[in-house]
């Protein structure tokens, strides 16, 4: 067996073979299943996105038009499920109470079956479609609301913002929301990814993968980071407050949120397809001057950082796009998930069809050989 270094953060350390998908870093250029990014946004939706991360093919009509249905069926959770989140602090974050339903789900469909593909359709079928309801709920509820009941008539985007608002939403923002689950789909082993990858390799249940990623996802250098944009934008406050801002943030090492990334070393494409939706967003409902912060930001940062190939990830526009959508900051993170959960998904199957559990090694670097001190001598 070839033994590696450490590599801290396991840097280019192949951690699985997989067919899902593709990032070029150098070029910008992001596939799911070997189709470009660029061509799903503009002709795809969430749903066949996620089938075809998830079955690897794009599905026929018939298959396209079962799989909506079915996960249209699921989109209700048990009042139990509803009752446990309704005792959820209302401060808590919506990220925490995300991973501990989606982790209680476990509960009620117990029953495992990792080898049969019935059941890995009906879990992925019930995740996709539960975990939108969730989140809607738990918005609704810790602001003493009742939870808004799935409507059947609406599509998967639709009737995610119709959940949150109780109003049915404008069709152009219900389309860009669902070019954005489209995008945060999937983007091959990150942490979360990865998490879901060492929860599965464990063969446990499906939920249990899920919350496990949710956790991961929850973080600042992570998904968090959609977050910790807006409350950035939002320090700076105008656009002759970014120069000073950035010269600050270097000198001081602190890192700017929603630029840099592990694998792009150029502007994330993500990056582009959303900078281009939010421009549409605003061409229609009037211009955010945190867009014009934004712009802002990114000139300065090409200027002071493109050097060391840091550039706008996907987390810097989605915010922006989010919040233009009324959704309130704190929901960008779950809403991220909403659509990683295709990828997940996609990884549990794939990591189900050649199973072994993860055992990495380590380099110990802690002593040897001493002895106990009894609590007296201490
Ligand atoms: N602002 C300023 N400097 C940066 C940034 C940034 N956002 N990102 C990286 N750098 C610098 C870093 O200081 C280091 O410089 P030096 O070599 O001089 O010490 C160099 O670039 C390499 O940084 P790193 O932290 O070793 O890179 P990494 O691959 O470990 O981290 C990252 C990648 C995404 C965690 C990091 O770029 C970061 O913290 N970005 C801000 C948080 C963020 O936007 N996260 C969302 C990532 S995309 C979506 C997702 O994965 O969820």
């Amino acid at each position: 067996m070839k033994v590696c270094e450490y590599q801290p953060g396991l840097e280019g350390i192949p951690a699985a073979r997989s067919a899902i998908s593709y990032v070029n870093g150098a070029e910008g250029i992001l596939e799911y299943r070997g189709i470009r990014i660029e061509e799903l946004a503009t002709h795809s939706n969430f749903l066949e996105t996620a089938y075809l991360l998830i079955w690897g093919q794009l599905p026929s009509p018939a298959e396209l038009e079962s799989f909506q249905q079915e996960v249209r069926y699921h989109r209700r959770i048990k009042y139990r499920i509803r009752d446990m989140m309704k005792c959820f602090p209302e401060s808590g974050h919506p990220m925490d109470a995300l991973q501990a339903s989606a982790a209680a789900l476990g509960l009620f469909y117990s029953r495992r079956a990792l080898d049969n593909p019935e059941y890995i359709r009906e879990a992925v079928v019930r995740l996709l479609a539960k975990i939108p309801t969730m989140v809607a709920a738990f918005q609704l509820m810790r602001k003493g609301n009742d939870p808004v009941q799935p409507r059947d008539d609406l599509d998967y985007a639709n009737n995610f913002l119709y959940m949150l608002t109780e109003r049915e939403p404008d069709p152009f923002a219900a389309r860009v929301f669902d070019v954005c689950l489209t995008l945060h789909a999937e983007h091959t082993i990150n942490a979360s990814t990865f998490s879901a990858m060492v929860t599965a390799s464990t063969l446990t249940d499906p939920y249990a993968v899920m919350a496990s990623a949710v956790g991961t996802l929850a973080g600042p250098l992570h998904g968090g980071a959609n977050e910790e944009v807006i409350a950035m934008l939002e320090e700076i406050g105008s656009v002759e407050n970014v120069r000073p801002y950035v010269e600050s943030a270097i000198e001081n090492k602190q890192k700017i949120m929603g630029f840099g990334h592990r694998v792009y070393k150029v502007k994330d494409p993500r990056a582009v397809i959303l900078q281009e939706l939010a421009e549409k967003l605003f061409e229609n409902v009037g211009y955010d001057q945190y867009y014009f912060i934004a712009l802002e930001l990114e000139r300065v940062i090409e200027e002071k950082l493109g050097h060391k190939g840091i550039y706008a990830n996907v987390d810097f526009y989605s915010g922006l796009v989010y919040r233009h959508l009324g959704i309130p900051t704190d929901l960008f993170t779950p809403i991220f998930a909403i659509a990683r959960v295709a990828g997940w998904l996609a990884h549990w199957k794939e990591q189900l069809a050649v199973n072994r559990i993860f055992r990495p090694t380590q380099d110990y670097v802690g002593e040897h050989n001493r002895s106990y001190v009894p609590i007296e001598k201490r």
